[in-house]
């Protein structure tokens, strides 16, 4: 990239102005350019406040990026720097229209709001909510108390856990109810949405995820989706940058940076996919099974009982007939279903007859019959 050695400020002198505008001339004006902040080069010991756009009004930006930029010649990946700020903050080009044209005084130069790839959330859910999965819910209460007081477990903490088990198990409600009974932030992220458009993006975006966390002194990090870019490597060259991904991961599992109080909790359905390096870095993988009868049992009167119209019905009966229904299924299909049913006819009660019908359209869909084996 052409660099202007000259300073553009506010006071331009007009022959300056002129050179700019025969370069633009010739060459093919940029329609667009979209740039998102980078942040600084280099950092000034002791300084650490980041800068921060604070502006709404794209205009406002549009008019002092243009004035900085004018008769660069710019491609994807390329930084300008804000020469207005010491030391130099940067912007990374991110998408340029046509690919290597000048940024003109007519140029639309759009600032990228920053992706977010994980999302902090806070539930009510607690483990009491958990029917069955004993073993994580025991492994959830070391994580716990290691949360509570990380300086006891020194070396021996809990670091990296990996649920895994059949769609609708409880592996997200599980890693949810620790976050809030550990009352430690929890960043949900899926495995697909680290992986970035442009080389170094995604390893960026695993650097950043764990930057985030290891800002507050506690914190859980669940990974939903983990096969998506755990696949084992001799896949990976039809996956673009999943491999920058995966040793992204790989580092910050390794704790190269010492992240005292978070724990990295993944999830798949598939752990035979996962690529085995990573695979190896969880110290625990907990299974989570489809729920046997007692479990079904005390699911169906469990979310019975939350419904807002009282069900008189045989739930044990119906507990038997659901064999391979995951709790997912007990829940948002055969009582949603019965429940909705009910209220399209202005039903008082939801009974064995509109049970059954929920039951026969599942069993239509039938794709709830999951052999767990398959995911192990
Ligand atoms: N063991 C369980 N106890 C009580 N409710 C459950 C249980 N398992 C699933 N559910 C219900 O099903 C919903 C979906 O479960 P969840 O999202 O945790 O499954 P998952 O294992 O993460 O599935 P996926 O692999 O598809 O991401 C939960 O929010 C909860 O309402
Ligand atoms: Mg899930």
């Amino acid at each position: 990239m052409p660099k202007r050695s000259k300073r553009i400020s506010i006071e331009h002198d007009e022959s300056f102005i002129e050179e700019i505008e025969r370069e633009e001339s010739i060459l093919t004006p940029a329609e667009t350019v979209v740039l998102r902040p980078a942040g600084f080069p280099l950092r000034t010991p002791g300084e650490d406040k980041p800068l921060r756009i604070t502006t709404d009004n794209p205009l406002l930006f549009q008019a002092y990026a243009t004035d900085q930029w004018r008769g660069q010649r710019v491609k994807r990946g390329d930084f300008l720097f804000d020469q207005e700020t010491f030391p130099n903050f940067a912007f990374e080009v991110i998408d340029i229209l046509p690919e290597g044209a000048c940024i003109t005084s007519t140029t639309r130069v759009v600032l990228e709001s920053p992706q977010k790839s994980t999302s902090s959330v806070k539930t009510q859910v607690t483990f009491d909510d958990i029917i069955g999965n004993e073993s994580a819910k025991q492994k959830c209460r070391i994580i716990q108390k290691y949360l509570a007081s990380p300086e006891r477990f020194g070396d021996w903490a809990p670091r990296n856990i990996l649920f895994y088990g059949p769609p609708g198990t409880g592996k997200t409600m599980t890693a949810l109810a620790l976050g809030n009974e550990s009352k430690v932030p929890i960043s949900l992220s899926k495995a697909t949405e680290l992986i970035g458009t442009f080389v170094g993006e995604g390893a960026k975006r695993v650097h950043d995820l764990y930057a985030e966390a290891t800002n507050s002194s506690r914190s859980i990090i669940f990974i939903d989706e983990l096969d998506a870019i755990g696949l084992d490597r001799k896949y990976q060259s039809i996956r673009g940058d999943v491999s920058e991904v995966v040793n992204a991961l790989l580092a910050e599992m390794d704790g190269v940076k010492p992240n005292i109080g978070t724990v990295t909790v993944g999830a798949t359905n598939a752990p035979v996919f996962l690529d085995s390096a990573i695979r190896s870095r969880f110290e625990e993988e907990i299974e989570f099974k489809l729920p046997t009868i007692d479990e079904r049992i005390k699911m169906l009167h469990h979310y019975a009982g939350k419904l807002p119209i009282p069900v008189k019905a045989d739930l044990d009966r119906f507990a038997s007939e659901l064999d391979g229904a995951s709790g997912r299924d007990i829940k948002e299909k055969f009582l949603k279903g019965a429940l909705h049913a009910a209220m399209l006819r202005d039903a008082q009660v939801i009974d064995n007859a509109l049970l059954n019908e929920s039951l026969d359209k599942m069993k239509k869909q039938s794709n709830h019959m999951v052999p767990s084996q398959l995911f192990t």
